[in-house]
């Protein structure tokens, strides 16, 4: 279970309902994350997964009910702002500069917090290096550092954008479907960096993968019609006639 849940949330939707003209994506649901949590969520096409994760970094405004974060109010703040909190979205596109190698495009995501004088200063400085460094190891890129990231497999260029992400220390990473189109070997990869990232910060998984969501190993909220129904271990959720019924029912269907 989630480890430090006797703190204060770094996370806590609080309570929210967001509509699409008057259909409700999402209905009084409320979740909890804390800080280095890692935390995975799982449930039917249409569930409102999506949508949650884009209220949490201001895309789509709740209709009611609040998102904090680190104790502050966040659901009226605008996107940019948000982002500047500390909160990562990856998509599921990956957003690589194609025509740079892996180390440049960790040179600029390292930078791309900066002022814009100095990132597009020439000179690198060494602890921006060190930190291209750190994430090379951490993604498992550094023997392809020159490689463009155009010439990149699949699972690489995937774990390239997570680098990219990370980099400017986000203190939630927001993952959505991060597997999607992997081989089982680049899937199994995928679940051991993101295990490696959590700690350092609190990451919230969508996958429909269930062989993935079993190797990250972590609690699983099951979200059903925009609302939670159920959280627990994959086994005890596995083993819930309901959940069965609901998702993992049709396990086939969820992971095409
Ligand atoms: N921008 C939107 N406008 C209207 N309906 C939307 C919009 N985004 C999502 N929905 C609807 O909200 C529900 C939840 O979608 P989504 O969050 O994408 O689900 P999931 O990611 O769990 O598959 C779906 O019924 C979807 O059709
Ligand atoms: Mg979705």
């Amino acid at each position: 279970m989630p480890s430090e849940q006797t703190g204060a949330p770094l996370l806590d939707v609080r309570d929210i309902t967001v509509s699409f003209d008057g259909f409700k994506a999402i209905q009084n649901l409320s979740l909890q994350v804390w800080p280095g949590d890692l935390r995975v969520l799982i449930g039917p096409n249409g569930a409102g997964k999506s949508t949650l994760l884009d209220t949490i970094i201001g895309k789509v405004r709740p209709a009611s009910g609040e998102v904090q974060f680190g104790g502050e109010i966040i659901s009226r703040l605008p996107e940019y702002l948000i982002a500047r909190r500390g909160i990562c979205r990856k998509f599921q596109a990956p957003g690589v500069l194609e025509s740079l190698n892996v180390r440049d495009n960790l040179r600029l995501a390292v930078r791309s917090d900066k002022d814009v004088f100095a990132s597009l200063s020439p000179k690198i400085r060494p602890q921006e290096e060190a930190r291209v460094n750190e994430l090379l190891t951490l993604t498992g890129l550094t023997e392809r550092q020159d490689v463009q990231a155009g010439q990149l497999a699949h699972g690489e260029k995937q774990w390239l954008e997570i680098g990219m992400v990370v980099a400017p220390r986000p203190r939630l990473l927001l993952l959505d479907e991060p597997t999607a189109g992997m081989t089982a070997q680049e899937t199994a990869q995928t679940a051991e960096l993101i295990r490696a990232l959590a700690g350092q910060h609190a990451v919230l998984v969508i996958d429909h993968d269930m062989h993935f969501v079993e190797l990250l190993a972590a609690p699983v909220t099951v979200l059903h019609q925009g609302q939670v129904f159920r959280e627990g271990s994959l086994a005890t959720l596995r083993d819930d006639p309901d959940v069965m019924e609901i998702y993992l029912g049709r396990p086939k269907e969820a992971a095409d």
